[in-house]
């Protein structure tokens, strides 16, 4: 069954005007981020004329480029990362107002040599001095990089200019580390200046779900404890580490992908309604989810969370390898790739509903999907008929790869006898929006430049967001696993991943 257009709907809708005049100054500017990530958003932001005619752009990073092997390569990387073609008047566009800077970004020098050609930029481009620092560095120079920015005066917001600065994730490693790097950060910057991002709040169908929850009046009232089950949030993705060894061993499943990705996803589908779309009533109302969430005693750890990581398996058809052989990966590696947790969020609308979340590498499929499970209608007209007939009514959010929205409900299959079969409502994205090249960073990107901090992270979620995994991290540093590798890639985690729910008595729904 699929649902169908009442109205003809634009294609490709996008906000009317271009971003703020500005220039764009990355560092990390040869890195991995930059060339699959920004440059493609950037010029899908061209393309879409959303960038300001105004606008230029500064790569910074350590290696000594001449500036015109720095355009070249972008060339290359809008080619190979953004399907630009050879002859692409976006990418001439982009390339005539793009500058590079080599050096240290210890060195304060180096900020000496960046504040005049920032002037000449302004000069040549009319940014007007509206500075837009992408830091797309290790983590590790954050602080350094705001501190050196602050000290040559160009994190200052004075003359009707502004500044602003994006922290590309993770933002600490833990809440102690979070706190210090806020605390660092806020003597420079103010939190309006401060975009932490997470490109998850970049995907549409993340934002969607904020529109599916509050301008649909169907479903408000019945999302609460009433009526709904439990919920499921499943990331699931099938490759390994790849090239990242060496900092996500020092990482893990449960620093990369809960206290942001995943807690944004369990905040969106759990939050009330907020007073209107604006920053801050968004995030307030995310962050009292985040409070609410219901802090683990250490008997929890064990009975609440699920660690694991892959071995050798079959991925895709083909032999996948032991995390432990993959390069940059210590050999006895106790590092987890799959997570599993079950979360309480102790509020008037969620008490006693659990929030089920797992995600992990090397897993059966790339999937990621919100799960939300209601109650079982009362079986009095249906005594005779098998519970395991009668089916949940699911709705399921899809993130991605197939983005959607899909309801299973009961049908009675034809015959002379009842007999109940379970169906499914679909509705595709791509079916009705058809489907445009996206990274997810252009919506991001656009809003630094609107001065929209709504899809971005305050201090104080980021700060709740590592208060939740805290206690799960400090109790798995003091009792290391004894077990690992305990899951084969290629299949959906370790047993205990299933146990968490069988013992409740109910079960994944994604990939079964
Ligand atoms: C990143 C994590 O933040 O998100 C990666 O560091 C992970 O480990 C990635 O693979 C997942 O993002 P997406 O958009 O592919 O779901």
């Amino acid at each position: 069954m699929s649902a169908t257009l009442t109205e003809p709907q634009p294609q490709g809708q996008t906000p009317a005007r271009p971003g703020d005049r500005c220039c764009l100054v990355i560092f990390g500017a040869s890195g991995d981020l930059t060339k699959r990530k920004l440059l493609p958003a950037l010029y899908n932001l061209a393309k879409k004329e959303l960038l300001p005619k105004e606008f230029a752009l500064i790569g910074c990073a350590i290696q000594p480029f001449g500036e015109d092997e720095f355009r070249h390569q972008v060339r290359q990387d809008l080619m190979q990362f953004a399907g630009a073609p050879e002859d692409c008047k976006f990418c001439d566009w982009l390339i005539e107002r793009l500058y590079y800077l080599p050096g240290d970004f210890k060195d304060p020098q180096y900020y000496q040599r960046l504040k005049p050609l920032l002037a000449q930029i302004d000069e040549k481009h009319g940014t007007q001095g509206n500075y837009f620092y992408y830091l797309a560095t290790t983590p590790g120079l954050f602080g350094e990089v705001v501190k050196q920015l602050g000290g040559a005066g160009l994190a200052e917001e004075s003359g009707g200019h502004w500044r602003r600065i994006v922290f590309e994730k993770p933002f600490g490693h833990d809440l102690d580390s979070a706190r210090a790097l806020n605390q660092e950060i806020k003597q420079i910057l103010t939190e309006d200046q401060i975009y932490r991002i997470d490109h998850y709040l970049g995907k549409e169908t993340v934002q969607n779900i904020l529109v599916f929850r509050f301008s649909n009046g169907i479903f408000e009232p019945i999302w609460n404890r009433r009526y709904i089950d439990h919920v499921q949030i499943t990331v699931g993705e099938t490759l390994g580490v790849e090239q990242r060894g060496a900092y996500y061993d020092r990482a893990g499943a449960l620093r990369d992908m809960v206290p942001n990705h995943i807690l944004q996803l369990v905040t969106l589908t759990a939050m009330e309604p907020p007073v209107s779309f604006h920053a801050h009533a968004v995030r307030d109302e995310q962050a009292k989810i985040l409070h609410a969430i219901q802090p683990y005693a250490p008997e929890d750890v064990l009975t609440r969370t699920v660690r694991g990581q892959y071995g050798e398996g079959v991925e895709d058809g083909k032999p996948a390898a032991a995390y432990r052989t993959e390069p940059n990966v210590a050999t006895d590696s106790q590092t987890e790739t799959f997570v599993a947790l079950k979360l309480l969020i102790d509020n008037w609308r969620w008490a006693d509903v659990p929030f089920y979340i797992r995600t992990g590498k090397r897993l059966a499929q790339r999937i990621t999907e919100v799960v939300i499970q209601f109650r079982s209608a009362p079986f009095v007209l249906f005594r005779d008929t098998p519970v395991e007939k009668l089916g949940h009514n699911l709705l399921v959010m899809h993130i991605q790869p197939d983005e959607g929205i899909s309801l299973k409900f009961g049908a009675k299959i034809p015959g002379p006898v009842v007999d109940i079969g379970s169906v499914k409502m679909e509705f595709h994205y791509r079916d009705y929006f058809g489907s445009e090249p996206s990274t997810g960073y252009e919506r991001l990107l656009y809003d630094c430049m609107i001065g929209d901090a709504t899809l971005f992270q305050r201090a104080d979620m980021i700060e709740a967001g590592w208060s939740v995994v805290q206690p799960v991290l400090d109790v798995w540093k003091a009792l290391p696993p004894r077990n690992f590798p305990n899951y084969a890639s290629g299949s959906w985690g370790p047993k205990e991943g299933t146990d968490l729910l069988t013992r409740d008595g109910r079960q994944w729904k994604t990939g079964q």
